[in-house]
Formats: structure tokens, sequence, C-alpha cells
């Protein structure tokens, strides 16, 4: 028996569900060990915040238009230069290979073969070169800033020249957070994260351990800060992106700071526990921002609803996580091709139901309550700052 599987019956694309993302993690529970499915599934603290993500979608509600022609519906988005078939996204997530043997390299074929964009994490156990022959459509850079500069630098700028299109700063882990369900990971020592090799960590093999009792993990520069924001701007020389924003001060000052978008995000509900779901953090983050730069979202996506939703508040497109996760260790490439075009279904279904038939259409007024279809009924909460 593989380590990575505990079933020998390989997926087929038959075997794979149809409908409803939600039933791929059912199918990676059977698949992966305990260890590495309590590694995707589990967040920080109580968990509490990765709840207001779902809860946050769940107090929304749609207001339908009727009797308008729906027989186009359009997905497309253009971001940062890249024509994507749909505003869904996968988001960077560290080591595939721990939830199958092939890796990154299904997730690229699964994201090209659906036509979405793929954020690779630094902690990629695929070598981003590898990745890029693997797709057609656009792939970005994840980066966790390292102590040694000219080691982040060199990272950047091979993701770069491998063909990233943007780098994606993730800004909401100077440390980690307190992830109870995480305690006994470990990375097994067959997988390398092989674009942090030559790395001095003064410290053993990575795989987020951190030193009894201390706060601080090797593997995230706790220093960085805007005033070195200028500094990533001009060694990437593509775009910038910072992810992880949740308050409307921090949207403001990434415009500021020159960066070219940013992703509200609380990491899935992973790092600070108690802080807002991302939907209703969202609205003053898109007000601050005042379409200077795009805004992004991710955390709690799993519908095609939530991502009309998200839309409709401001997001130019959503990126999801553990959904695509679920579907690589339940069926490699096709499972990750299968949750995308899924998630997509489900959004044009949303938007043929809705009465809009692209994304431009979108707005707040397929929200009840904050357009046409009535008073301010529902309120969306404030979010915290
Ligand atoms: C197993 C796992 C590993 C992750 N690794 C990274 C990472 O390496 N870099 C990063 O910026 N975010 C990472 N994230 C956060 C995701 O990019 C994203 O913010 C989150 O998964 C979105 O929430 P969702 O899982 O509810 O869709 C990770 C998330 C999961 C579930």
């Amino acid at each position: 028996m593989s380590r990575w599987s505990k079933l020998r019956r390989p997926s087929t694309a038959e075997s794979l569900p149809t409908a409803d993302v939600t039933q791929f993690e059912l199918l990676a529970r059977q698949r992966l060990s305990k260890m590495a499915y309590d590694y995707v599934r589990s967040g920080g603290g109580d968990e509490i915040t990765m709840r207001h993500n779902r809860q946050g979608f769940e107090r929304l509600q749609l207001a339908p238009n009727v009797l308008v022609d729906v027989s186009r519906i359009d997905t497309r988005v253009n971001l940062f230069g890249s024509e994507l078939d749909s505003p869904v996204l996968l988001a960077p997530v560290a080591y595939h290979r721990l939830y199958h043997p092939d890796g990154e390299i299904a997730t690229a074929r699964g994201a090209s073969a659906a036509g979405a964009a793929f954020v690779v994490s630094s902690f990629t156990t695929t070598a981003m070169d590898e990745i890029a022959r693997n797709t057609q459509r656009a792939i970005w850079f994840q980066l966790y800033v390292q102590r040694d500069r000219a080691f982040t630098k060199d990272m950047v700028q091979r993701a770069v020249a491998a063909g990233c299109k943007t780098v994606c700063l993730t800004v909401d882990t100077p440390v980690l957070g307190n992830r109870y369900g995480q305690l006994s990971f470990g990375l097994p020592k067959e997988l390398e994260c092989v674009h942090l090799r030559g790395l001095n960590l003064g410290a053993p093999t990575p795989g987020h351990k951190t030193q009894r009792g201390r706060i601080y993990d090797p593997l995230f520069d706790p220093s960085f800060n805007w005033r070195d924001l200028e500094w990533l701007r001009s060694v990437a020389g593509v775009p910038v992106i910072l992810k992880g924003v949740l308050s409307p001060e921090d949207g403001k000052r990434a415009v500021e700071n020159g960066a070219d978008g940013v992703i509200v995000s609380n990491h899935g509900g992973r790092n600070l526990d108690m802080v807002p779901g991302t939907i209703d953090a969202l609205p003053r983050v898109v007000e601050a921002v005042g379409g200077r730069i795009p805004v992004m979202l991710d955390s709690g996506i799993r519908r095609g609803t939530d991502v009309l939703m998200a839309l409709a508040l401001g997001a130019k497109a959503v990126f999801i996580g553990r959904p695509y996760i679920y579907g690589l260790a339940a069926g490699g490439a096709q499972g990750v091709e299968r949750v995308i075009t899924i998630l997509r279904d489900e959004l044009e279904r949303a938007m043929a139901l809705t009465g809009r038939r692209s994304i431009a259409e979108i707005d707040s007024s397929v929200l009840w309550g904050h357009g046409a279809a009535g008073k301010k009924t529902l309120q969306t909460p404030a979010a915290g700052a």
C-alpha cells in the first residue's frame, strides 16, 4: 500500500462525483493518511473563523431577475493580463505530493484542462519549471519571504523566469497560527520543498515544527513589513499581490505602498482564530481600495453561489484551497479538473438563474436587500478591523 493512499483502487473519472464539491472530502479522507488529512482539514484555534467563513455566505441571499435572455453565459475574466475561463483560481497550498504521488504536476494538468490559473506555493514539492511545462494556463508564485533576502530574491526570480505571471506575497503569516489539529505534523522525509533547497535555516528539516515554547518558525521572516515591499516589487518585476488582507486600513496601505492587488483572506481559517469570515470583511476592503487595484477573496468558497456573492460584493476573482486538494487526493489531475468544472457549472447556473449573463453584469444588485430588490433588510455584518 502506498504511503499517500490507503486504497489500492485508483479513481477513474467515472467514479468521481459530478456535482457538489464537498463530496470530495470523504473520498480524500479515505485515501490520505490521518496526518495528511488532518493537516488539510484543520484550522487555527477553535476553528471559529473557519466556521465564520461558511456562515458569512450562509447569511447572504440572492435577488434573481427573471425573463432575461440567458442563452449565453460568459464567465471569462482578465486578471493581470491573463485571460481566464472563470473567476475561480487555485490558491497556493503546500506539499501537493503529500496528497497524490503526481503532486503539483497533477494539479497543473487539472487546472490546465479546466482553464484555471494555479498559484504555486513556496512550499511546492515540484520544481516550478516542471509545473510550467504541464499547464497551458497562467501560473502565479506564492511567496513566503525568507530571512535570507538574497535567497528570497533568487527564489522569486527563478519563479518569474519559469513563467509566473504574478508574485502573491502572503502577509498573514509572520508566525503560524495555533493549529491544534496539526501538532503531530511533520513532512515525510521523501518529500522535499524543492524551492527551499540550499536554504540555510539553522534548524532541522522544514515541516512546520516550531521549537518548543517559541512562536517563531525558521521558514517565515517575521520582520518583513510595509517598508520592504518596494524591495520586493523591484526584484519581482511582475505584479505583486498581497494575500491575507482583512482590514480596510491595510487595504488602503496596500494601494499606498504600490501593491498591484489584494486578496482578502484569513488563510482558510488556519492562522489567527476569531477574525471575521472573509465575505464579511470584503465590503470594507473594497471600499477602502476604491477600485484602484483588484480585490480578490478566498476562504470558505464551496459553491458557485459563493463565487457569485463574492463578486457581487466587489471581488474580481476568488480562490479555492481545500476543495481542489480533496479533488487531487481523490483523483489526481482528473479530480482537480472535476472540482473546478463543478464550481464553474454552478456559477454559470447561478448566473442564469439570477439573470446575469457576464461577470461585468454582476454587482450588489444581485444580493437581496442590497440593490433594487427591496429595502436594506439584510446588512452585511461590519468587518472587524
Ligand atoms: C493544506 C493547506 C496548505 C496551505 N498552504 C499554503 C501556502 O503554502 N501558502 C499560502 O499562502 N497559503 C496556504 N494555504 C492557504 C490557502 O492558500 C487559502 O488561503 C485557503 O486554503 C483558502 O481557504 P479554503 O481552504 O477554505 O478554500 C494553505 C491551505 C491549506 C488548506
